[in-house]
């Protein structure tokens, strides 16, 4: 049984005084107990890390982990402005956001990088997130499914097993903060898509990794979204900003 998990994606939002109403907030909502067999994380900008990670423990919010929106593709050295995954894990995180539909587009991040990338937060013991999706152009073409999968494919290719230990984020780029939605027979189809891509390489693997939709969730349809069958959870980019939406979908 794959766990549902909600990740919060805050993007470039937050400051030292709403990242603490936003912790307590939150703290509050999730005191009185969540559903089980769930997990709930909340990805900062990484000068907020610090701080998220000492407010998560004060309030103690154990519900909570903690992950960052990207890591750098190589270990340590000369890489001005780039963080090293053993960065991210001595801060507490568990988990790290690899080739976002954002990076993709303004830092011309490709495969290979995201895959570069995935390897460091493996290597550090921590979970990748890997996003894929495709533009409204490759959907209206017909081509979303064959961009999508040979974005996946190219992930297998290089990590093999050790996809085993990542997550898959499938963010259509025209759902992301534009509020449509992608429908939940939309999304799942792709997830099921994803899930063939994946059972080519290992079945076994392919029926245990975790693949999270992503793109305009917010309370009102995370429901639905979190019903089917191949839709193992949310990655939260705007809803997850008001403490409030973000734990009416992590309840949904
Ligand atoms: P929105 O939820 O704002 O559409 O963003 C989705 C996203 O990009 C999460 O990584």
């Amino acid at each position: 049984m794959r766990p549902l998990i909600v990740i919060g994606n805050w993007k470039m939002n937050g400051s030292l005084g709403s990242n603490q109403d936003w912790i307590k907030t939150v703290a509050r909502g999730m005191e009185s107990g969540m559903p089980s067999g769930r997990k709930y994380a909340v990805c900062p900008p990484f000068p907020y890390l610090q701080q998220c990670a000492d407010l998560v423990k004060s309030h103690s919010l154990t519900f909570l982990s903690l992950g960052a929106q990207d890591a750098s593709a190589y270990k340590s050295g000369a890489y001005t402005g780039d963080v090293a995954a053993s960065m991210l894990k001595e801060l507490g995180c568990s988990y790290v956001i690899v080739g976002h539909s954002e990076r993709r587009q303004m830092h011309q991040e490709v495969d290979e990088i995201v895959s570069a990338k995935a390897l460091q937060v493996l290597d550090s013991d921590m979970t990748p997130v890997i996003c894929v999706g495709e533009t409204a152009d490759e959907r209206n073409s017909g081509r979303a499914e064959e961009i999508v999968c040979a974005q996946v494919a190219k992930q297998v290719n290089v990590l093999q097993d050790r996809l085993a230990d990542c997550l898959i984020a499938y963010e259509p780029v025209w759902a992301i903060g534009t509020g449509k939605v992608a429908s939940a027979q939309v999304a799942q189809d792709m997830h099921r898509a994803i899930r063939l891509q994946l059972a080519e390489f290992d079945e076994d693997l392919a029926s245990h990794v975790g693949i999270l939709y992503g793109g305009s969730v917010k309370p009102d349809n995370a429901v639905e979204l979190f019903a089917m069958l191949d839709i193992d959870g949310g990655l939260v980019g705007g809803a997850s900003l008001n403490p409030q939406d973000f734990l009416a979908i992590c309840q949904a």
